[in-house]
Formats: structure tokens, sequence, C-alpha cells
């Protein structure tokens, strides 16, 4: 059993689209249309409870999710999403003790998730070309508690990546084939590379590049999620739902070099 301390990061969910992640300060509160919640009255709940508003309406305070943080965080940049999230962190094999090098930081969304995986005994190195951007994901990073694992340099990644004997790179940037020479040289043997993007046209770039520098296994995929309305007697897909966010492709680094382009 856990208590709400004062000064905590409480999810306060209402429903799928009314939820919001809020700092609990004692003497203060947050005013939803559905009435007042005095923060003096969750401090102290075991998280789980029912809270109810000045209205007599139940929200649920909950412990924040990774997850919860990542798509919560202030943002200047697209973000990848948990669905793509966590197919990267799949392929990419990401684990307690893992080295990552990632770019760009973006709002750090992606870095958090990275930096939740790595903990407690690996680190995630994450270039950002953009001081404000920088800036701006470093703070989201430390309000996640995750400064300690991942290390935000605010560094063009095409002019060099310092860290060697990497396991991992992940990228979603805009020019990712440029990357893959570099990533060549800096992965260990057999470490993975992940890249993430929008369009096609970069996909293509991007896999023709990880053939031309001798990576193996190399796939895209993308990830097609689609919610389902459970209702009794009417249960069916989602009317709305995400068209698309991107392509997922990955790859593995073999050497002596060898040529496996297929025609
Ligand atoms: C779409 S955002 C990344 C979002 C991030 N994945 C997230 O989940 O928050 C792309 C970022 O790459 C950065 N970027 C672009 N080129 C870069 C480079 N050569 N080196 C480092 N960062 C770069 C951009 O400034 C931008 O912040």
């Amino acid at each position: 059993m856990t208590e709400i301390k004062d000064g905590d990061q409480v999810l306060f969910y209402l429903d799928a689209r009314r939820n919001w992640l809020r700092r609990v300060d004692a003497g203060s509160s947050f005013h939803l249309h559905r009435g007042i919640l005095q923060y003096d009255d969750v401090i102290g709940q075991e998280y789980g409870s029912l809270i109810s508003t000045s209205l007599g309406v139940k929200v649920a305070a909950l412990p924040p999710l990774p997850r919860d943080r990542a798509v919560k965080m202030g943002r200047q940049t697209n973000i990848v999403y948990p669905k793509d999230a966590g197919l990267i962190l799949l392929l990419a094999g990401i684990g307690p003790g893992s080295v990552v090098v990632e770019a760009g930081t973006g709002s750090g969304a992606l870095a958090s998730l990275l930096g939740y995986h790595v903990a407690p005994a690996g680190h995630v190195f994450s270039y950002e070309i953009r001081e404000d951007f920088a800036k701006a994901a470093a703070k989201n990073l430390k309000k996640a508690g995750l400064q300690e694992f991942v290390t935000i340099k605010q560094q063009d990644i095409l002019e060099g990546i310092t860290e060697t004997n990497v396991d991992t790179i992940v990228l979603d940037l805009a020019v990712p084939w440029e990357v893959v020479p570099l990533a060549y040289t800096v992965l260990k043997g057999g470490g993975v590379f992940v890249s993430f993007s929008p369009t096609i046209e970069q996909t293509q770039k991007t896999v023709d590049a990880l053939y031309t520098s001798h990576f193996t296994e190399i796939v895209t995929r993308e990830l097609i999620e689609r919610e389902i309305m459970v209702r009794k007697g009417k249960t069916r897909p989602e009317t709305r739902m995400i068209g698309h966010t991107g392509y997922v492709t990955s790859a593995r680094k073999v050497y002596p070099p060898k040529s496996n382009k297929p025609e």
C-alpha cells in the first residue's frame, strides 16, 4: 500500500479522455468542470483511491505510469507515442543495463521511456541539436525523476557520436540515413539500430543506407492500433482512429562487413 504524499505527481482519472497529471501540493486544489479537488483530501490517501470532488464526482487518484508521463509532458515537437515506443523497446532489446544513444531528444517523451527501461544500471545518451528543445526536455526528464539515467547532449549527432560499444541506437529525426555510418562505427557487434520515421521516403533512404553499411536483419514495420468500443450488444471498433504515426525500421550490426542487399 502506497500513500499519496505532499508534492507527488498523481494521475487523476475520470475517463479515457478526461484525465490529468498534477502535482499535489498541500493547501492547493484542482478545478475540474465536475467540481473542485482539494489536494488536502488527496494527500494521505492510498494510490488507487476514488476521491470526491466538491460536486460529489468520483475521480481515481492513480500513480502515473511511464507512458502517462511521456504523453502528458510539455511538448514543442511531435513525440513517439506509447504504441510505437513499445515496439521500439522490444525490437531494441532495451532493458536494465543497456547503453543507448538516441537522437533527437525532441520533447524527451521517448527518452523518458528509454531511461525508465535502462535503469538502474544502464544509460541513455540523447543528442538534440536545438538548445531550446534540449533545455525543455531536460526539465521534463527531471519532472519524471529520470535525469540520473538520461544525459541530454546539446549537439548535432551528425558531428559525431562520442560513446562507443553502444547496445542500441534509437533515432527519430529528419535524416536518419545520414546517421547510419556513424551508428555502425559505435555499435557493438550484434547491436541494434532502430529508427522511427513518418514517411516512406525517409524509410527507403534509411534502409538503403543500412544495406550499404552492412547491417543485417533489416525490417520495417508499421503498427496500426485500433481501439474497440465494448458495450453490451454493440461491441465494435471505435469510429475514429489514428490513421498514421510512422514506420519503425530495425537492423543489427554484423562484421566483417558483408554485402546482403536484395535485388
Ligand atoms: C520529432 S522530434 C523527436 C521527438 C522525440 N522522439 C520525443 O518522443 O519527444 C525530432 C528532434 O530531432 C532533432 N534533431 C534534428 N536533427 C538533429 C541532429 N542532426 N542531431 C540532433 N538532433 C536533431 C530536432 O531538433 C527535434 O527536436
